[in-house]
Formats: structure tokens, C-alpha cells, sequence
């Protein structure tokens, strides 16, 4: 980054906002967290972070931590992120992560804080029909989930209009696995993710886990995603303020490998890893689960410059089940 700036770090003691962090503390950036705890640990924020803890909805407190640190941009990774309770509980998804955004877009405005990158998914897409999915893509979230972080992107383009404010919508596809060298990783209690439950299994926290459904029109029955490492998104993350801010143009980009495995395939990695048979059974398909999602990641890699480090499966496999290792060795 040209000169060193200071960053918010909304969420910044969750999964992907601690793993942000670190590549942030990297490239040379001065970091704050904003973040209420509600599923981040004090632990994942690196010593000497300051960790203000609160909620980006309090536009006080925002103002005030805007201020007191001189910040120049605001990364936003707070939120809520399980698609299934945003069905049942739309009104949290739409406050946590639509209403509480306005209100910190709308203090970064005032405040003059004019770079903001925000995280948002691949949810936005909804069922695609043509894959890769290209960031032009048609948007038809299918659960309240996609819906709130797609309306959040159009209320930073619409602000962006009206107002001095860039802003840059990295949209996630499936992040797994672990910082690299095992300082942080995924801590969530009531995960759906595959890789995760994956590596709980291993380790003994589930006595088995299923694959959801094997009769999708896929090469071998079960559904296709795009699983990136969390240490390339984080990475991403500080290359794309570093552009935001030297180009001064708003961005959009998918953050993906560009390439999908089955539901099967994960699992047959997982066995790869760990030389052991792991306990799984064919359970009925889970509602809304597109059959295959695949990004297209050449706008980040043209635009951006942004390469992977750790395009491997095993490489993703193995280093969420050495973090769930550790994490369960922590916690006994
Ligand atoms: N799956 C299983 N068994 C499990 C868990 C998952 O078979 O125990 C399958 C799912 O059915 C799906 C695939 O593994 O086919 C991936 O599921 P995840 O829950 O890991 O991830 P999703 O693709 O459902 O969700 C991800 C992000 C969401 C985002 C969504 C976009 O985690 O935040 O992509 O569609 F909204």
C-alpha cells in the first residue's frame, strides 16, 4: 500500500474479518476493530489491534471510532451469515446486515471517510444459470440472507453516486480452511459449512455427518462449489483496498478459485488428508442448495492482480482439520 492506512475492521475478531486482519497487518496497514463479540473472540485480533467492542449499528460509537483513530477506510465484515435462520428469521438478517450497514455508510459519509470495502457472496446469484458466474450475472438472491448483503451493495453504489465515497464488493464463493501458520481459524459452534463439519467429524465432535442429496445433474450426483482458502480471500482483501485506493474506482469482483468439487470429491480429500475413512451417509437434498456454483475470478486477477496461494484442495481440507485439532485440544 503507498502510504500506510489506518483501516476499521468491522467483524475483525470473526472468521474471515481476523484472517483480513493479518494480511492487512502484512501489507503495512494501521488497524482498529469494531466488533460485539457475539461470534468473535478477543483471542483472534493480533496483540497490539486495538478492539473497540460495540455495534456498527450505534452511529455514535462509530463516529467516535472513526475520529479518534484518523481512519481512511472502513472494511466491513460484520454480519450474519446462516442462510437457513436468515428464512426463519429474516428481520435480524435485514438489520444486522442491511440496516446496520446505512447506518455505517451513512457515518463514513459524514465523517469523511471515503474507502469502503464490504463483504458480500455469492448468494447474491441465486440459482445462476450460466456458469462461471460472472459478476454481471443476473442477482436473484433466493433466501433473505443473499437479499440483505445484495441490498447493502446497491446502497453503497447508489452513495457512491451522490456523495465523495468509493467502494469495493468483494462477493465471497465457499471459504474454508485456516490461517496457514494456525494462529486463527473458524470457531463457529453451530457450523453448516461442509468443510468444517468435515473436519468436526474427523476430530470426533460429530459422530458422522451426511452428504445432502446425490441426485443433482452433476458429474457424480452431489452438488459443486467453489471453495476458496481463507488465506487468499484475506489476501485479496488487502490488495483490493490497496486499488480502491489508488485508482480511486468502485469495484465488484467474485472471490473464487474459478473451478468447483463435488460435495464427494471434499469428502474424498478429507479421506486423502487424514488415511482414514470418514463416517458419512446420502442424506435428502437441503432446501435452496444450487446444484453448482463456479466463479468466474478473472476480474480480480485482471483488475486487481490477484493470484492464489493456496489453490489446492488438500491444502484447504488439511488445514481446516489441523485448525479443529488445535481448537479442540484448546478447549479440553
Ligand atoms: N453439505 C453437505 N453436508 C453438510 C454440509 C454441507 O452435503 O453437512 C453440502 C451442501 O448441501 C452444499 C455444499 O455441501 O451442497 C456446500 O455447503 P456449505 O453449507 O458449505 O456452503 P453453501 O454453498 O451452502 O454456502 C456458501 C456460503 C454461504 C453463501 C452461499 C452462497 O457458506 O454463506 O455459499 O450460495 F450464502
Amino acid at each position: 500500500m503507498s502510504k500506510n492506512p489506518t483501516v476499521l475492521v468491522t467483524g475483525g475478531a470473526g472468521y474471515i474479518g481476523s484472517h483480513a486482519l493479518l494480511a492487512l497487518r502484512s501489507a503495512g496497514a494501521n488497524l482498529v476493530v469494531l466488533d460485539d463479540l457475539s461470534t468473535g473472540n478477543t483471542w483472534a485480533v493480533p496483540e497490539g489491534v486495538p478492539l473497540v467492542v460495540g455495534d456498527v449499528g450505534d452511529p455514535d460509537l462509530v463516529a467516535a471510532t472513526l475520529s479518534d483513530n484518523g481512519v481512511d477506510a472502513v472494511m466491513h465484515f460484520a454480519g450474519s451469515i446462516v442462510v437457513p435462520e436468515s428464512v426463519s428469521d429474516p428481520l435480524k438478517y435485514y438489520h444486522n446486515n442491511t440496516a446496520n450497514s446505512r447506518t455505517l455508510i451513512e457515518v463514513c459519509v459524514r465523517s469523511g471517510v471515503r474507502n469502503f470495502l464490504f463483504s458480500s457472496t455469492a448468494a447474491v446469484y441465486g440459482m445462476p444459470e450460466i456458469i462461471p458466474i460472472e459478476e454481471d450475472a443476473v442477482k436473484q438472491p433466493i433466501n433473505p440472507y443473499g437479499a440483505s448483503k445484495l441490498m447493502t451493495e446497491k446502497m453503497l453504489a447508489d452513495t457512491s453516486h451522490a456523495h465523495d465515497f468509493r467502494f469495493a464488493v468483494l462477493r465471497y464463493f465457499n471459504v474454508a480452511g485456516a490461517d496457514p501458520q494456525g494462529r486463527i481459524g473458524q470457531t463457529s459452534k453451530e457450523s453448516t459449512h461442509l468443510i468444517k463439519i468435515a473436519a468436526e467429524t474427523v476430530v470426533g465432535l460429530r459422530e458422522k455427518m451426511s452428504i445432502y442429496g446425490d441426485d443433482y445433474e452433476t458429474h457424480d450426483g452431489t452438488c459443486i462449489r467453489d471453495y476458496i482458502h481463507v488465506a487468499d480471500l484475506a489476501d485479496a482483501h488487502a490488495q483490493v483496498l490497496a486499488h480502491l485506493m489508488g485508482s480511486n474506482q468502485n469495484l465488484t469482483v467474485n472471490c473464487g478459485y474459478g473451478r468447483g468439487y463435488s460435495v464427494r470429491e471434499v469428502l474424498d480429500a478429507v479421506e486423502r488428508v487424514t488415511g482414514e475413512k470418514l463416517n458419512y451417509d446420502i442424506a435428502p437434498r437441503r432446501a435452496g442448495d444450487p446444484p453448482e456454483l463456479i466463479s468466474s475470478n478473472q476480474r480480480i486477477r485482471d483488475l486487481v492482480g490477484w493470484k492464489p496461494s493456496y489453490d489446492d484442495l488438500d491444502t484447504i481440507v488439511r488445514s481446516a482439520i489441523d485448525w479443529e485439532r488445535g481448537l479442540l485440544a484448546r478447549n479440553t
